[in-house]
Formats: C-alpha cells, structure tokens, sequence
C-alpha cells in the first residue's frame, strides 16, 4: 500500500473470545448500563438450549431478561420493525443478538431502530444513520458470518423481494461475544457451510483492491486457520480446540471484509440463494474455485500467499504455479467437507445459465473490488465451468 493512500479499519468496541466467554455477558450487559434485556433470536438456538446459560447471566446481575425469538432467515425489514417496536414500548435497554447472521443482523437493527424514527429501509445505504442504537451484544453460533465485528447489516425488502444494506459505525457491537461452547452442535453440513463462508469472507477481502494493511493481516491469518481448522470441526464436532479456531477464524475474516470489502464470489452466488434456495455459505462455496481461477491473475502475489497460508508447498514455483495451488488446495478443502462444486448436483440446469447471468449481473457493484475486472461474457463463462 502506498503511503498516499489511507485506510480504515473498523472493529467493535471489545471482543470476547473462549470457551465461557458467554458467561460474561450479565457483567458486560450490566456494564453498558443495562437493567432489562431483549434476547433477538430464532427458534432453532432456543430450541438448542443455547440461551440457558445466557439468561443465568444475566439473572445473576439482576437483569431482566426476554426473549423475542421470531427471527427468520434472510430477515425481512418488516421483523426488524416489529421487534424494534417491542423494543421501545417494552423500554428494553440493551440488546442481545444470539446465533447465526440472521439473528445478529435483525438484532443489529432492532437497536438501531429502537432510538431511530421511521423504518429500517428508510437507513439502507451508508452512513445514513443519524443515532446511536440501543447498546448491543453480539453472541454468534457459527462460525461463519462474521456479523459479530462486521459494521453492515443485511434486510430483505418484501416488497421487490430485494436485500439491501444498512452500514454505519453504529452497527458495531459495543461487545462481540464469541463463545465456541455455543457452536458445538452445530451439524456437519452447517459447520462446513458456515466455514466455508468465513474463508470466502477471508479470501475475498485479501485479494480486494481495497484490502488494507490491517484487513490483510486478520484475512490472512483466517485462512490459515480455517484450512488448517475446519476439517477437524467437520469430522469431529465436540472438538472445542478446533471449534475455537473456527470461531476466532470466522471473527477474523468478518474482520477483514468489513474494512477490505468483498468479491465476485459473493456476487455471483447471490442468485443461487434467491433463486434455489441454497444457504449461503454453500451457494460461495460452489462458486469460490472457480471465481479464484478466474481472478488468479488481478494478484498472483497473493493467490500465491494463500496457497501458502493454505499448507502449500510453493518453493521454486512461479508465481503462476503457486496461485494455482490456492485453487487446488480451496478444491481439496471443499471435497474433503462433502461440499459439491457442481451445479447440477444442486438442480440447476445448463439451460437456466441466462438466469443465472443476469442474476450475476444484478450485483454487479460487488465486482468493483473484485481483482479482475468481469463483463457480462466473463460471468457467463464463470457460470459454465460450474456445470
Ligand atoms: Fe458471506
């Protein structure tokens, strides 16, 4: 980076990290000056039981604590006002999101809407956000988002059945509370998804024209662990070294691209979540070897460091070898978590490719921090070596 150049680097304001850590939350809770708690979550991570000990800690410091737990993937803005409404009549003081990117995205706009007039959509954009929200706790259950650290949050609008984007320094989370205690029982496929999402996270941010020297540093280090991290966590969930590695991994990675920004992987998978339905850490994983064989040559430098970060050996090897063993060691990762590169083991046909394209090319505006440029003919010829 040249010394012409500025940077930024985003983070919330603390961070808890270990096994236990959610144990701390009543004092942390207690400590941004709460006194009655709104737990924003789903119904899965109640179900799991995953809110027990969370409330005990909160009871031991004598705040009162309430669940709303009418979170739904992909958030509709509409939940977020409704809940945000509860927030401001029931005079809730701090907010607590707890599990996957839904959970923490609706939760970080509850306590945006809870001190900000009108509807959530009215904020979608950047920097449109005129107050501080309620003071947050950020609690993820997979490691995966990164929307613990992350300063955007994502809402559908119902409406045009279109996701819009809300950034602000006030999406920060006063604390991040990452706890790998409460992402044991996640199942195989869901650890590898999530995954595989931090380390497109982590990829994508390291090779975006607008990484920088702190955003290389956490997206570099992600990957590393998630190579080295993720099949274990995958073949054996109750290990709590890798679980922990996966958690600091996926905070790492949201770390890097809320200040170094994302890539065509994200922007090409988005229409296999709208239009198949597949999660979105799988719907990246399909299309992240071959957006990165594609993109090797925009930084064969650092195509060649990830390969390296990677548990590649790239002594000797051209700068060119050494990208392409990023890419073969991304496709030897994603076979070894059962993940499928192939669109047709996911019921997408040869002759949907034109919906695919002009899906692809809708999000067009992630492709300018993308290393190498993509027309229209690129992202077809990017979709077809996914069949
Ligand atoms: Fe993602």
């Amino acid at each position: 980076m040249k010394c012409s150049q500025t940077s930024i680097f985003w983070s919330p304001n603390k961070i808890i990290l270990g096994a236990g850590a959610a144990r701390q939350i009543g004092k942390e809770a207690r400590s941004l000056g709460g006194t009655k708690a709104l737990l924003v979550t789903d119904p899965g991570v109640a179900e799991a039981g995953l809110l027990r000990g969370i409330r005990e800690a909160l009871e031991a410091e004598k705040i009162q604590a309430d669940v709303f737990d009418g979170v739904i993937p992909e958030p509709p803005a509409r939940v977020v006002d409704e809940c945000a409404r509860l927030a401001r009549s029931e005079k809730y003081d701090v907010i607590i999101g707890i599990g996957g990117g839904s959970s923490l995205d609706t939760a970080k706009g509850v306590s945006i809407m809870a001190t900000n007039e009108g509807k959530v959509l009215d904020y979608a954009g950047v920097d449109l956000v005129g107050k501080r929200g309620l003071p947050k706790i950020l609690v993820p259950t997979t490691a995966g988002t990164g929307s613990e650290v992350s300063r955007v949050f994502v809402i559908t609008n119902e409406e045009d059945n279109t996701k819009r984007a809300v950034y602000s320094s006030f999406v920060l989370a006063d604390v991040a509370v990452v706890d790998p205690m409460l992402s044991l029982s996640m199942p195989p496929a869901v650890t590898a998804d999530t995954g595989i999402d931090a380390l497109v996270h982590a990829i994508e941010s390291y090779v975006s024209v607008s990484a920088t020297p702190f955003s290389d540093l956490f997206a570099l280090e992600a990957i590393r662990l998630i190579a080295e991290n993720l099949p274990v966590a995958y073949a054996k969930g109750s290990n709590l070294e890798a679980r922990n590695n996966m958690m600091l991994a996926a905070t790492m990675a949201g770390m890097a691209f809320t200040s170094g920004g994302l890539g065509a992987v994200h922007g090409l998978a988005y229409v296999l979540g709208t239009e198949y339905h597949l999660a979105h850490g799988r719907s990246n994983a399909i299309m992240l070897p071959y957006v990165m064989d594609y993109n090797k040559i925009g930084n064969l430098k650092k195509y060649a460091r990830i390969a390296r970060a990677m548990g590649e050996n790239i002594e000797g090897l051209s700068s060119f070898e050494a990208a392409e063993k990023a890419v073969a060691a991304v496709k030897r990762l994603l076979a070894g978590v059962n993940i499928s590169i192939k669109l047709a083991d996911y019921g997408v046909s040869r002759e949907d490719l034109p919906k695919l394209v002009e899906g692809g090319m809708k999000q067009a505006r992630l492709f300018a921090t993308n290393p190498r440029d993509l027309a229209e003919e690129d992202v077809k010829n990017v979709y077809s070596l996914a069949f």
